[in-house]
């Protein structure tokens, strides 16, 4: 079975405590950085850039995962795998020749992989697929953290590991958007295996074990 990760969405950090928080995340039982870049137009918002995903590439010692939510993504892919990126993704919404980025990333040295907004219809995957090490499925609609999970998303899922089993690939699914220990068994169920989890860590009062129960939920 594959194992089941987990990735702390650094969105909901303390950028006044970065190195801390970075810390803490390597001290857990997280597995990677979820690292989400946002320009203000593919989503309303903005986060941050290369130069803080570099101070956190500095202290970290696990995989950075960077999600990036900008409009024409191939403009900056190099510049992302330079300041530590290991794994990219993109939305299939913003990008209009999707097969050439991904390309763009594996050319540049990281795992790519494709994230889908919550109703956009999985079937534009099925070409794609054998070239992606993941599948980023949006359970909310991105541009904030702190969001209600909408459960549209366990249905996508089911569908999905059909989708990837039917062609004996072993595609990871990550999901993004809610992700608590309320809902995360129920997605390993679905056929899940990559969590993103951003206010449900930052916001406990024991982000440490807030990391160490979703992962032994996720594993059980
Ligand atoms: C939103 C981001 C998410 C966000 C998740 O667009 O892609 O990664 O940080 O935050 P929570 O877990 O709070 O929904
Ligand atoms: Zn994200």
């Amino acid at each position: 079975m594959t194992s089941k990760l987990i990735a702390p969405s650094m969105l909901a950090a303390d950028f006044g405590n970065l190195q801390r928080d970075t810390e803490m995340v390597n001290n857990s039982d997280a597995d990677w950085f979820h690292i989400d870049v946002m320009d203000g137009h593919f989503v309303p918002n903005i986060s941050y850039g290369m130069p803080v995903i570099a101070a956190i590439k500095k202290h970290a010692t696990k995989p950075l995962d960077v999600h990036l939510m900008i409009e024409k993504p191939e403009r900056y892919i190099e510049e992302f795998a330079k300041v530590g990126a290991d794994i990219i993704t993109v939305h299939y919404e913003s990008t209009v020749h999707l097969h050439r980025t991904i390309r763009q990333i594996k050319d540049a040295g990281c795992k790519a992989g494709i994230v889908l907004n919550i109703t956009t219809p999985l079937t534009v995957l099925e070409d794609i697929l054998p070239e992606c090490f993941m599948i980023l499925l949006m359970s909310i609609n991105p541009g904030f953290g702190g969001q209600k999970f909408e459960d549209i998303t366990y249905k996508r899922v089911k569908n999905l590991r059909k989708m990837i089993d039917e062609q004996g690939l072993d595609t990871r699914i990550e999901i993004d958007g809610g992700v608590t220990d309320k809902n995360i068994k129920k997605l390993v169920e679905a056929g899940a295996d990559t969590f993103v989890a951003g206010s449900h860590v930052f916001k406990s009062d024991n982000p440490t074990a807030t990391i160490k129960a979703l992962k032994d939920l996720a594993n059980s």
